[in-house]
């Protein structure tokens, strides 16, 4: 049998920090108001001219450095993300021409927070039917770029970052299962109302930004994960007490502890960091991933659950051993 697996992180985060304080002052919240309802105390915010593919870019060669493969080894790249530097070429396109790589296939994936679950499941299907041996796979987001900054509903949740795998063809698993699904009929609950088709003299004003309604998105958030963990541990014929990482999309703290409390998993086994870098949306997961590989938190042989719940609505799961 031929698997993925998962050979090397890499993460990057813009410099620029905004605290809860700061957007204290720019619409009516409060840090307090923040971190009860949601956990987050800060993110990081691109600041003029940096782009998702800047921080595409560095997550990719730190992911690589890692991996200890040459840039030269990748056969694949997708990148997860809903705010692309341009209409096209597509943000892989643009980040395989900076990677000096030519001629392997790239493209964008679009599917708003689970994008990495997304691109991670197809990158790992590629390598299964033995069409790629190395893939990159990055969840990278300005989302900063398409928030309504009057909005105090939306603009205090999200955050820019990137984060990077590598994932080799390997004999041994590696990548358990993956699980994909989506609903369009929840779009109104959580959306960019225009678009490129549909209406871009708005989004040339600058002024198509995310809408969501909150209170609703996070019942849902919360059942559907909850429902995505039985379904990768059923399929996989394991116990909850097998896996020893939860790795969830970090949009809010709450939706994390449900997920949590719904395997029987002690938050010492969740890897957060929604508190530093708000929902940074595609990006959340492989950043989270990241930090705790390099912290030391996950180790060799240990077992990774990763979910993701987003708009469309989208969601998701990647089951690995490390
Ligand atoms: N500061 C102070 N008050 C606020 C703020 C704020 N930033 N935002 C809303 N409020 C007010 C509301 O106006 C409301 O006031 P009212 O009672 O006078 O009407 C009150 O606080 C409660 O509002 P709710 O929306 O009910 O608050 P809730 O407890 O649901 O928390 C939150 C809001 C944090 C947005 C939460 O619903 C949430 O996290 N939802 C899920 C987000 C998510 O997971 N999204 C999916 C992924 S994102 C993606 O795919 C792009």
């Amino acid at each position: 049998m031929t698997y993925s697996r998962i050979i090397g992180t890499g993460s990057y985060l813009p410099e620029k920090v905004v605290t809860n304080d700061d957007l204290a002052q720019m619409v009516d919240t409060s840090d307090q108001w923040i971190r009860e309802r949601t956990g987050i105390r800060e993110r990081h915010i691109a600041v003029e001219g940096e782009t998702t593919c800047d921080l595409a870019e560095n997550a990719a060669r730190n992911a690589i450095a890692a991996s200890g493969k040459q840039i030269s080894d990748i056969d694949l790249i997708i990148v997860a993300t809903t705010t692309p530097d341009q209409i096209f070429p597509s943000t892989a396109c643009l980040l395989q021409s900076r990677l000096d790589i030519h001629g392997c296939p790239a493209f964008d994936v679009q599917a708003v927070c689970t994008g990495f679950i997304y691109a991670l499941s197809i990158a790992d299907n590629f390598i299964r039917a033995g069409n790629a041996t190395c893939a990159l796979v990055i969840g990278a987001e300005t989302f900063s770029r398409i928030l309504n900054w009057k909005d105090r509903g939306t603009c205090i949740l999200f955050g820019d970052g990137a984060g990077a795998v590598v994932i080799e063809k390997s004999d041994e698993p590696g990548i358990l299962s993956t699980h994909l699904h989506a609903d369009g009929d929840y779009a109104s609950l959580l959306h960019v109302p225009e678009g490129v088709s549909k209406g871009y003299d708005v989004v040339r004003q600058n002024a198509a930004f995310v809408e969501m309604k909150g209170n609703e998105v996070f019942k849902m958030a919360v059942n559907t994960l909850g429902r995505i963990v039985d379904e990768t541990l059923d399929k996989n014929n394991m116990k909850k007490s097998d896996v020893d990482w939860l790795i969830p999309h970090q949009a809010n703290i709450r939706i994390i502890r449900a997920t949590a409390r719904k395997l029987g998993m002690p938050m010492e086994q969740v890897v957060v960091t929604v508190h530093e870098h708000g929902n940074t949306s595609a990006a959340s997961v492989p950043l989270a991933l990241d930090v705790a590989v390099r912290d030391g938190r996950i180790k060799k042989g240990e077992t990774l659950l990763m979910e993701a719940f987003g708009g469309g609505f989208t969601w998701g799961s990647v089951l690995a051993r490390f």
